[in-house]
């Protein structure tokens, strides 16, 4: 594996796919930048060789072309963060992005047009594959949020490029960090899953039963376990052909020695609102009527006292809905025991979306050890997957 940082590109083509699929308001701002600023190392290694730069990635899941998906809408943004020029191409293969490459002085960057515009991105279509392939002399991936699809241009493309393909820095250090908390751990482990439903998480919940000492649970999916254990959740979200599920989970975690700590009480509301009657009570207690949207004062002690003694700490999945401010406080606290742990030697990982963007709405992000830029990414490698976009690059 040659490293990208040992290599001089000046005056190359270096065809980078990153992974700026990120939000943007209703007038196209971006309003979470931090997917584009966990790539500069890689592009600005690049600007700094005198490279040819070609970037590509795709926003969302279009059908075809949509102008709300368009990747025009961060060129600005793009080139005043970079400070070099950059130009846009409407098309990803073809013609007039070749002629757009060789009009590319070195030192600058192109930004190709939302690879999935076309159907072949997503189908891993080989003919696709080659066409963006014949735009360049070097490939790099450093879309770690994408690495776990098979698609075009994160996994097929490599095969073009036998001795001209990289790892980017933020995908080698994306992989680095997880490694460090998946082989040879300092324990107290401690794994924090959160989020609505099993259904998504149960993967790396079994995987995590191998590798762990403490398994904490919470979010919406918490609900599901309380009614497996015959609890009464009022009208809380649960998954009822999941009950059996989590049952097994519980079994599961008892027989393999896992310490799994399920929330105890919850904040309830009367309805899916910020503005609604609030009560307190027993997660298995919960009435009719009522929806649990936060965990309780007595789960958050709990559950902070086994985070503040954990020396490794993974956290994937909300415990509430912080995006409430009523029901946000069980995130936040729980956001802040994994910082004390982190400021007492831990070594502390977030990753998803949703827990992201709650440590920072919290301001929390430079207490972590380290925050992934992916979300599915993350929780494949955690259960133990090859992710496609890292296995093309190795092979
Ligand atoms: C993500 O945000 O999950 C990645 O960018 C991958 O996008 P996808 O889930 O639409 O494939
Ligand atoms: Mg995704």
């Amino acid at each position: 594996m040659k490293n990208l940082l040992n290599q001089n590109f000046e005056g190359k083509r270096v065809l980078v796919r990153v992974d700026f699929n990120i939000p943007l308001d209703e007038d196209f701002n971006i309003t979470d930048d931090s997917r584009i600023k966990a790539a500069l190392p890689t592009l600005n290694k690049l600007i700094q060789d005198k490279a040819k730069i070609i970037l590509m990635s795709h926003l969302g899941r279009p059908t075809g072309f949509e102008s709300k998906f368009s990747l025009s809408h961060i060129v600005n943004y793009l080139q005043s963060i970079l400070e070099v020029n950059v130009s846009f191409s409407e098309n990803c293969i073809g013609e007039k992005v070749m002629s757009s490459i060789k009009d590319l002085k070195n030192g600058e960057v192109l930004l190709l047009e939302n690879l999935r515009f076309y159907k072949e991105e997503m189908s891993g279509d080989l003919n696709f594959s080659r066409q963006l392939a014949n735009l360049a002399d070097v490939y790099v991936n450093d879309a770690f949020g994408s690495a776990h699809r098979a698609h075009a241009s994160t996994s097929i493309i490599a095969q073009f490029f036998p001795k001209e393909k990289y790892f980017g820095l933020l995908l080698k250090n994306e992989i680095d960090n997880l490694e460090k908390s998946l082989c040879d751990p300092e324990t107290p482990f401690t794994a924090i899953i959160g989020g609505a439903k099993i259904t998504s998480k149960i993967d790396v919940i079994t995987s995590l039963l191998d590798k762990v000492d403490n398994l904490i649970v919470g979010g919406g999916m918490a609900y599901t376990f309380a009614k497996a254990m015959g609890g009464n959740i009022g009208d809380s979200l649960v998954e009822i052909d999941k009950l059996d599920l989590a049952k097994s989970i519980i079994v599961e975690a008892k027989n393999k020695g896992v310490n799994l700590l399920l929330p105890t009480d919850s904040v309830n509301s009367n309805n899916f609102s910020n503005y609604s009657n609030i009560q307190y009570s027993e997660i298995i207690n919960i009435p009719d009527g009522y929806i649990g949207l936060d965990i309780g004062e007595e789960s958050i002690c709990l559950f902070s006292e086994v985070i503040e003694r954990s020396k490794t700490i993974i956290w994937n999945g909300p415990m509430g809905v912080f995006e409430m401010s009523n029901f946000e406080n069980g995130t936040k606290k729980i956001g802040e025991a994994i910082c004390k742990a982190t400021k007492n030697g831990a070594f502390s990982l977030i990753g998803g979306g949703d827990s992201v963007a709650a440590i920072r709405k919290f301001n929390l992000q430079n207490q972590i050890s380290y925050i992934s830029t992916g979300g599915g990414a993350m929780l494949e490698y955690l259960e133990g997957k090859e992710l496609p976009g890292v296995k093309a690059i190795l092979e």
